[in-house]
């Protein structure tokens, strides 16, 4: 059985008083059946970790350097964010993979990283809008599978999320009957890559994912959870995205 997990990726967005909004998660929207985690920005998991620690929501990093320390400026390790008390930290977001020019190379390089420093990889990845009119969907996400999972991960280890790129920030979502058949092929793809972790490595959708369409994408079979950014941000609308979460059948 997999634990279900809501996972919140804040991105550039929040100064210390937004914190105040995590702590409204964690007060207001407690749920024992799920797993909640928010990734604010960098300058905030330290301060999120002290105002959050001991309560049902973990604190995790937006990205992580490959390596553990060295001449990297304006870099983090993830070293650092376990030592600022962060669980998890997301890698390969498409936004860093576009932004930063990122491959499934480096992708697997700071899952790896991240592994080292104790801390659960959430690696994304998913298609452009290009890749699946061209028809390219399921053979580019099992590529970026292949490519970004590291050695030794195992179902405690990692998380993978599936995030359409053309439907991050958006409002639009994919169909669900477009979401379950990435989601099987993955798992597919899970069990010959990692024959024994596969069936309990949770599979995240992200893109666009709101109270309102919360709950039939979690109806969705092999759909453990999401990765939200924009709603995210408010406990309101993250809260009732982890309540669907809850409510959802078991994985
Ligand atoms: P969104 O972002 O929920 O704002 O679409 C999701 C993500 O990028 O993780």
């Amino acid at each position: 059985m997999r634990r279900k997990l809501a996972a919140g990726n804040w991105k550039m967005h929040g100064l210390a008083a937004d914190l105040a909004e995590a702590e409204a998660v964690a007060r207001d929207h407690p749920r024992p059946g799920c797993d909640v985690l928010i990734c604010p920005p960098a300058t905030l998991v330290a301060r999120a970790v002290d105002r959050l620690s001991g309560g049902p929501v973990a604190v995790g990093g937006q990205d992580c350097h490959k390596t553990e320390k060295g001449a990297h400026t304006g870099d983090v390790s993830a070293a650092m964010l376990a030592d600022a008390g962060a669980t998890h930290v997301i890698v390969g977001h498409s936004e860093r993979r576009a932004d930063h020019g990122e491959t499934d190379a480096d992708v697997a390089a700071k899952a790896t990283a991240a592994h080292a420093a104790g801390l659960i990889a959430i690696i994304c990845l998913g298609e452009t809008e290009a890749q699946r009119d061209a028809g390219e969907t399921l053979a580019v996400v099992a590529a970026q599978l292949a490519g970004s999972l590291p050695e030794g991960a195992t179902a405690a280890n990692t998380v993978i999320a599936y995030e359409p790129v053309w439907a991050i920030g958006t409002g639009r979502t994919p169909t669900l009957e477009q979401i379950a058949e990435v989601h099987t092929a993955l798992r597919e793809r899970l069990r010959a890559l990692l024959p024994s972790e596969a069936d309990g490595v949770r599979l995240l959708y992200g893109g666009s994912v709101k109270p309102g369409n919360a709950a039939e994408i979690f109806a969705v079979a092999d759909v453990d959870g999401a990765l939200v950014g924009g709603a995210s941000l408010k406990a309101a609308d993250f809260g009732a995205i982890i309540a669907a979460l809850d409510g959802a059948p078991a994985a």
